[in-house]
């Protein structure tokens, strides 16, 4: 033992190949399995891709850096579940490139936000949070209301996110360029709009599970 400790504190080439192989064996043990388990590869029950509309407001929450102060990540701990609901499971993630789980919560976590205020509400809180929340310290958006969705952007990203894995069929992609009257959902809505869209969608698959 002795002889191989010395070998390796004495020879870098050694200690690079022997921590090398330490940090293999530990991703092969806990990398790997996870790689082929159903439970994180496959959608849990009731998780759908997001819908264009959806979808452009994902891309709002990233583009804004909602990211920065709020999780999307609901830890399997009392005082977590006691608060937001159900602890958050890989299925829920499967159709987020990127997740937007985070790890900054100056704001409360969204993983379930979905359905727990209205769509007013959240219009209201995103133009002046000070309206809803007294005392919020969370930036105003009010430019959401006023920048149109482009239609050409969110076709560009289900195209995107087809091509790593989200089931988006050409009918689905196409709706996103639909006028309103043959029932297109992105045509002259707003970022405001989308944005909200998304987040009622937040976490619904696992909302009444305690
Ligand atoms: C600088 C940090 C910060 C940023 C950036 C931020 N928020 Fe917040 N957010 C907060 C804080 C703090 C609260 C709690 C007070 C409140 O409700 O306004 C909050 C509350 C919320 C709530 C209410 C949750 C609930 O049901 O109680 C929602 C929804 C929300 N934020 C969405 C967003 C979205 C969407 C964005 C990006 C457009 C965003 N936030 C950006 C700090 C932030």
């Amino acid at each position: 033992m002795n002889k191989i400790q010395k070998l390796v504190e004495e020879h870098v080439g050694f200690l690079i190949v022997f921590t090398f192989l330490v940090i293999s064996v530990g991703l092969l043990v806990e990398v790997i399995p996870l790689m082929f388990s159903k439970t994180v590869t496959e959608p849990a029950p009731g998780v759908e891709p997001y819908t264009p509309l959806q979808l452009a407001g994902r891309d709002v929450y990233i583009k804004e850096g909602c990211y920065n102060c709020h999780s999307q990540m609901i830890r399997p701990f009392r005082a977590e579940t006691e608060r937001y609901g159900h602890y958050s499971v890989a299925g829920e993630s499967v159709y987020d490139h990127p997740f937007q789980w985070g790890s900054k919560r100056t704001g409360p976590d969204l993983a379930r936000e979905g359905g727990l205020r209205s769509d007013t509400w959240h219009r209201m809180h995103l133009i002046d949070p000070r309206q809803t929340t007294p005392g919020s310290n969370m930036p105003a958006f009010p430019w959401l209301e006023k920048n149109k969705l482009n239609p050409e952007d969110v076709v560009a990203s289900m195209k995107a996110l087809r091509k790593v894995g989200v089931p988006y069929t050409d009918d689905d992609i196409k709706q996103a360029t639909l006028s309103a009257d043959e029932g297109g959902e992105v045509d002259g809505k707003t970022e405001m709009d989308a944005l909200i869209a998304y987040l009622q969608g937040l976490g619904l698959a696992l909302k009444n599970v305690r």
